[in-house]
């Protein structure tokens, strides 16, 4: 069989790739003479990922519950991956230093369309969070919580690593705070953020056992975290475009709803499936992370804003109540067009 010109071409780029790094050719050639083609289950990872899900009781509905975290998480992962490409520019190396796309500015349509993609999956969670509000009985979750003491989603760092990716630390410090640590360094501000002021014990005002681990875990990683990412967060990679750039309608739409998606839609959809499980005639159940959730978990309530300057005064006075309206005045159409299906 003859060799094409361009299969020529190819292997001398392959030629000269293991070169730079001082590697010959001919043995990796010799290499996939042997090698089996990929097979999906092995690239997937299937019989890994279908193992770790793992029960702490046999109430059936305890595996939707864990499925979903996990489905969540992957989810944050995804948005973080882009987050991080919007953050660094969109640089592109691979491992052996090959340049795989470069920018060493940022372009507009690339942060316009890697912030698409957050609101995408942003979107997507928030619509199927009734997986975990209506697919759960109620019974059996209220019996197979009381396994899962003290772990809580709160305890989730991929939602704060989104939130400290997204903006500056300052409009993170809770409420009663952010006035007074306005022009602090981040890393008091992250030491104010309105998460530790939340988990707190009703009555004692004690932080709570979730948070304490919670802390123990994550504190110095975030301090780390914040090094690397708060000098290249989402809202200074916007402020750094041109003024004309910012005022692009679409990149504007975009951050105006990552806004709304982190700070008002997920956390109310959340809170909604929160009260359907934890509300009971007189009184609320506690939360797995035993918080006063009724005051902390409400949007209107933490009324945290990633970027502030982007909305007017009317709207920062009414956050979250125009879009409390519309989810609500949703589910119940969803809530409706379920029960007719059951
Ligand atoms: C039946 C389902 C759920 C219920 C009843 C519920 C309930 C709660 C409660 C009561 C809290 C306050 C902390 C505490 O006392 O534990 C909380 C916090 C939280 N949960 Fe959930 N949750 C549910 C599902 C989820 C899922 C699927 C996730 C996804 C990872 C999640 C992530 C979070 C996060 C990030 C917080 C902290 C929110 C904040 O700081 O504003 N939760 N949850």
């Amino acid at each position: 069989m003859e060799i094409s010109e361009n299969t020529l071409k190819k292997i001398q780029i392959l030629k000269d790739k293991y070169a730079s790094i001082g590697q010959d050719l001919d043995s990796y050639l010799d290499g996939l003479i042997y090698a089996n083609p990929l097979a999906y289950w092995d690239y997937i990872e299937v019989d890994a990922l279908l193992s770790l899900q793992k029960p702490k009781t046999d109430f059936p509905d305890e595996k939707i519950f864990i499925v979903y975290h996990q489905i969540t998480e992957l989810y944050f992962y995804l948005i973080q991956h882009e987050l991080d490409q919007i953050c660094r520019n969109g640089k592109i190396i691979s491992e052996i230093g090959q340049d795989l796309g470069w920018n060493d500015k940022l372009d507009k349509d690339f942060f316009i369309a890697r912030l698409k993609r957050c609101n995408m999956y942003f979107n997507t969670l928030t619509r199927s969070f009734d997986v975990m509000r209506l697919g759960m009985e109620k019974d059996q979750f209220t019996k197979f919580r009381m396994s899962l003491l003290s772990a809580s989603g709160f305890q989730t760092a991929s939602y704060r690593k989104i939130e400290i990716s997204c903006t500056d630390l300052k409009y993170l410090v809770h409420e009663n705070e952010r006035k007074q640590l306005w022009d602090s360094d981040y890393h008091t501000q992250l030491d104010n953020i309105y998460w530790r002021r939340g988990a707190i014990v009703e009555g004692t005002g004690e932080k709570t056992l979730t948070l304490r681990d919670f802390e123990n875990k994550y504190l110095d990683y975030f301090h780390e975290f914040a090094d690397e990412y708060q000098p290249m967060n989402l809202w200074k990679k916007y402020k750094g475009l041109s003024e004309a750039d910012q005022k692009d309608p679409e990149l504007l739409k975009e951050m105006r709803e990552i806004d709304v998606n982190v700070n008002i839609n997920w956390p109310l959809v959340h809170y909604r499936t929160a009260v359907t499980y934890l509300a009971r005639g007189k009184g609320e159940s506690k939360g797995t992370g035993g918080t006063n959730w009724q005051k902390y978990l409400p949007p209107r309530f933490q009324r945290r804003i990633f970027y502030p300057e982007l909305w007017s005064e009317e709207e920062i006075a009414e956050w979250g109540k125009k879009w409390v309206e519309e989810v609500l005045a949703d589910g119940l159409k969803t809530e409706s067009k379920l029960k007719d299906k059951i």
